[in-house]
């Protein structure tokens, strides 16, 4: 496994500086990510088989998830019908919720590879409408070196399935694709941003965080905001976007030297450990005039103590429970009931009717119809150096599954969690 300490990278792109190190991962392998790989050369050296990490069984109540999960098996290479398009899948994003989906009833069979991440991927060979042999895509991406995938929204086999509606005609316009799930990069996107960068920054986690940060703004210098799940994948472009937008920002991290980071690493105002035990006293010190906007991916305890200080009409936008995700990993597990959706409690949701805070709280998906626009002022902010990439890269098919267990070992990667295929 390459990694950085040998053991899971823990750096994002960026150094403790903040200044670019150049990547903790990608820059290093895939050199010229975005060349043609198709056509009469792509015939005559064409592997036989894909490779394919698949689940052996389900994940438990216990949470566990180890290396007998995992099953490397070689198939033959697919075939493409009319309608679809064959991939080569350069890097895979590793959501939060994947370990939950590998579990009995989740969307990831025993058998089958995980198909709820996105991934990458460059296309081969196509006889699909709209990626054509060449272009680079952003596609629900299996665990697997090649795959077959389609535009098309009404086929059930290439959705993530993150529970958007299904009835968005969402880039159609500006696409040519009507799915949700898959979408061709600009080519001007593809000139500035390595694969990690796209899938971070441009990737859910960096979309989530703009279009809710926009829908709770606009951000204004006096707002004093908080973000939970800062040293994770949306907190940590959410953080930043605020940030740049001149407001005092407090972020958290559980532990003293993730609180740390916040500040060293991301910049923020303030890094509080959620874990401490003066959690309420530190909030008050750290907000005297109270909170105007929280950003939460967390829910749970911390939301329930953030939620206490926030001032009259402020503003709330809720996209995540990882509280209740990573319950296993708290050294208190016993206060980490987050039953409702996105981490919400009987508490917050009393604290937000009797304070009329406004309330954000949905997919990211919901906004597809935006993403140019969401494309371009991030890439505005990466330019002007406001806004930091902030992953943790895994290198190597082979790893895939250390990768993936990574995310849930303690090992605590920083930011977005990726894969690189290709090395
Ligand atoms: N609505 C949407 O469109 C959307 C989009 C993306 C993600 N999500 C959801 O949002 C949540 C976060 O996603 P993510 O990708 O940012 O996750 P992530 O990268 O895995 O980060 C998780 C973050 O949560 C923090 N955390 C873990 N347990 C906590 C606890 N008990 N109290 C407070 N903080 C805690 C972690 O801090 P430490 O590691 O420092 O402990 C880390 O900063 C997930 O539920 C995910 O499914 C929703």
């Amino acid at each position: 496994m390459t990694t950085d300490n040998n053991s899971v990278s823990r750096r994002g792109l960026f150094g403790a500086a903040g200044k670019a190190t150049v990547v903790a991962g990608i820059a290093g392998g895939i050199t010229a990510p975005f060349r043609s790989l198709g056509g009469v050369a792509w015939a005559a050296t064409a592997p036989k088989t894909v490779k394919k990490w698949i689940l052996t069984k389900n994940v438990g109540d216990d949470n566990k998830l180890t290396a007998d999960h995992f099953k490397l098996i070689e198939e033959p290479m697919p075939q493409i019908k009319k309608g679809e398009a064959l991939v080569k899948v350069l890097l895979c994003n590793i959501h939060a919720n994947t370990r939950n989906l590998m579990k009995k009833g989740g969307s990831t069979k025993v058998g089958e590879t995980d198909k709820t991440n996105y991934s990458i991927a460059q296309v081969i060979q196509s006889m699909d409408k709209t990626f054509k042999e060449g272009d680079t895509i952003t596609c629900a991406g299996g665990w697997n070196t090649y795959q077959t995938t389609s535009s098309d929204l009404s086929r059930e086999d290439v959705g993530a399935g993150h529970g958007a509606p299904r009835e968005f005609a969402l880039v159609e316009e500006l696409n040519g694709s009507n799915s949700r799930t898959a979408y061709v990069f600009r080519p001007v996107m593809l000139k500035q941003y390595t694969p990690d960068v796209l899938m971070d920054v441009f990737g859910t986690s960096g979309l989530t965080a703009y279009y809710g940060v926009r829908e709770v703004g606009p951000i204004m210098p006096r707002d004093r905001v908080a973000v939970s799940g800062t040293t994770g994948s949306v907190g940590a472009m959410a953080a930043q976007i605020c940030k740049a937008r001149g407001a005092t920002v407090v972020g958290f991290g559980g532990g003293t030297d993730r609180a740390k980071w916040v500040v060293d690493t991301l910049g923020m105002d303030k890094g509080i450990d959620y874990r401490a035990t003066d959690l309420d006293a530190q909030l008050k010190a750290a907000f005297p005039n109270g909170i105007d906007v929280y950003v939460d991916g967390t829910g749970g305890p911390l939301s329930e103590a953030v939620a206490k200080q926030m001032n009259q009409d402020s503003r709330y936008f809720s996209y995540g429970g990882a509280a209740q995700i990573y319950k296993d990993l708290q050294p208190d597990a016993s206060n980490m009931a987050t039953a409702k959706e996105y981490g919400m409690t009987d508490l917050i949701e009393k604290i937000i009717k009797e304070r009329h805070i406004k309330l954000e709280a949905w997919n990211q998906a919901v906004w597809a119809q935006d993403r140019i626009e969401a494309e371009n002022k991030l890439s505005q902010l990466v330019n002007t150096k406001k806004l930091k990439p902030i992953n943790t890269v895994v290198k190597g098919f082979e790893n895939i599954p250390k990768g993936v267990m990574s995310q849930y070992d303690g090992s605590n990667p920083y930011g977005k969690l990726q894969l690189q295929y290709d090395v």
